[in-house]
């Protein structure tokens, strides 16, 4: 039997530097893990784009295809997308599908493909008040929002420390290993 699918899907915050460590991860429980990236994170990986490719197995996706062009993507069994920026958190609550990782989520929710979102914030983003509505939105859309003890606890600007970003809590959640 085929590996279930996971999509990982990252925005542009420090943990996304370590998408290799959390696709080892999600690989080691048995995952194949298909990585999609915003465009700005995707310009910060961009050294590493072959490597998380042949690490994957997969091409690392960060833009819409051209209508006719073939989608050469397996369908996922489940999305995580984190780390979750708050413009990425608001994007996909308000279904601002730009850049096709947002697009991809947003369908996960229409399609109810199990779709998790782990935000990562600061203290002062996670004030904007629209991160409280977008959050409401999403769950009460059926998405998992991990936020708080065990997942995502947000540190002042400046303070936080990509090494501790809980990938394995969250890919134990989302792959039903935790
Ligand atoms: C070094 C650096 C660190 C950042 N960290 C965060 C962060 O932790 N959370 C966040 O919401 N935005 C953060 N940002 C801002 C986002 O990168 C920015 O809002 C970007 O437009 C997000 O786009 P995306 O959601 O399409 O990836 C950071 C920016 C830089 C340059």
């Amino acid at each position: 039997m085929p590996a279930p699918v996971l999509y990982l899907l990252g925005s542009a915050a420090p943990p996304v530097l370590d998408a290799a460590k959390a696709v080892r991860l999600g690989r080691s429980l048995g995952w194949d893990v298909v990585l999609g990236l915003t465009p700005t994170a995707a310009d910060w990986l961009r050294d590493d784009l072959a490597g998380l490719e042949e690490l994957t197995g997969h091409p690392v996706k960060s833009r819409y295809r051209r209508p006719g062009d073939p989608d050469v993507l397996p369908p996922a069994d489940a999305v995580l997308f984190a780390p979750a920026t708050l413009n990425s958190v608001n994007s996909l609550a308000l279904g601002i599908t730009t850049s096709w990782v947002i697009g991809y989520a947003a369908e996960a929710i229409g399609k109810g493909v199990p779709l998790s979102v782990m935000p990562c914030t600061s203290t002062a983003l996670t004030a904007h008040p629209q991160f409280d509505r977008s959050v409401e939105t999403l769950r009460g859309a059926g998405v998992r929002v991990l936020l708080g003890e065990g997942f995502h606890v947000p540190d002042e600007p400046g303070r936080g420390n990509p090494a501790v970003y809980p990938w394995a809590a969250a890919l134990q959640a989302v792959t039903g290993r935790g």
